[in-house]
């Protein structure tokens, strides 16, 4: 039997259905590269059940996160409804991406640094149009005035969030234009600049190639606003190296607080999935001006803290990982 009369994942329908309510007659294009070819063509396989108007595009696998497509790949953004992303290196920061959502209204789904089994379980899975009711329900309660982070992992810190506007990522595309990295799924804030002091353990992971599931906890120091202390054994001194390569202070700027919203997502040590994993925290360092700030840095990296408590204003939001509001 061919691979399309197989039943389709759950993690595969979801594409069709909660993460993009695919609607008959649009059109669909799938880029993948070399090293990502497997997951391309399980999507292409199943697209084509659902769709008619299916189109796949290989290129060779980009430098990095963010970087161009081929010209005639991002050609054929521009004349598609709804474009998935199954390479090696994320499009989402790319121009030609940017473009075809904000000039055609391509919706973008981005499923970077897949594996198979990612379509079969985990936070793929998860019912997206639930999450997105449950964002709604509590996203306007993440803000106030005085943020304070703990873990069981001994992370403390304190910082202030006045002013700053809560950031939402259903990890969906519906609207026309609009684009994810599914399975994550966040709300997030951007700390004020200079005002983060305490201790962050990071025991979760860092989605970086040399880095992922952290196994022994690295620990930071934080003082006005940003790292300026990183202890730990072997995966505390990889960190301290890649930042010191930037050979630029802002990259040490605390700059986010992501908190996962997907239940279903585990850490495994990939991006998408450990930074929407819920009870977690991503506390982002560098850039901080998609959340309301305005440090800009060569570098934004997340570093997923487990099983957290996060107070606002003195009142539990999350405590040990689960929603007080
Ligand atoms: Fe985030």
């Amino acid at each position: 039997m061919s691979q399309t009369t197989k039943e389709m994942p759950a993690g595969i329908r979801n594409l069709f259905t909660s993460i993009t309510h695919y609607k008959k007659g649009e059109r669909i294009l799938i880029i993948t590269d070399d090293n990502k070819l497997e997951i391309g063509q399980m999507v292409y396989q199943y697209a084509k059940q659902v769709a008619k108007d299916v189109a796949m595009a290989v290129m060779e696998p980009r430098k990095g996160h963010g970087s161009e497509p081929p010209e005639a790949i991002a050609e054929a953004m521009l004349s598609c409804d709804i474009c998935l992303g199954a390479t090696t290196m994320s499009l989402y920061h790319s121009q030609a991406r940017n473009i075809a959502c904000k000039e055609k209204g391509m919706r973008w789904v981005g499923l970077q640094d897949f594996v198979p089994e990612m379509f079969e379980k985990g936070g793929m899975t998860a019912d997206f149009d639930e999450i997105h009711r449950e964002i709604d329900r509590v996203a306007h309660l993440y803000q106030g005035k005085q943020f304070r982070l703990t873990a069981s992992g001994g992370t403390d810190m304190t910082c202030s969030v006045e002013g700053r506007k809560v950031v939402v990522d259903y990890g969906t595309a519906i609207t026309p234009g609009a684009a994810c990295g599914t399975p994550n799924a966040e709300i997030a804030l951007g700390p004020v600049e200079g005002t983060a002091e305490g201790i962050l353990v990071i025991d979760g992971s860092i989605p970086h190639p040399l880095l992922n599931v952290i196994e022994e906890p690295i620990t930071c120091k934080v003082e006005r606003g940003c790292i300026r202390e990183i202890t730990g054994g072997r995966q505390a001194e990889i960190l301290k190296q890649v930042l010191e390569e930037y050979h630029d202070s802002t990259v040490y700027n605390v700059a986010e607080l992501g908190l996962g919203m997907n239940p279903l997502n585990e850490i495994i040590g990939h991006m998408a999935p450990d930074e929407g994993s819920y009870g977690n925290i991503h506390v982002g360092i560098g850039k901080n001006t998609g959340f309301g700030g305005h440090v800009m840095s060569p570098l934004h990296l997340d570093m997923v803290v487990r099983k957290i408590t996060a107070e606002i204003d003195g009142k539990y939001f999350m405590k040990d990982g689960v929603l007080m509001v």
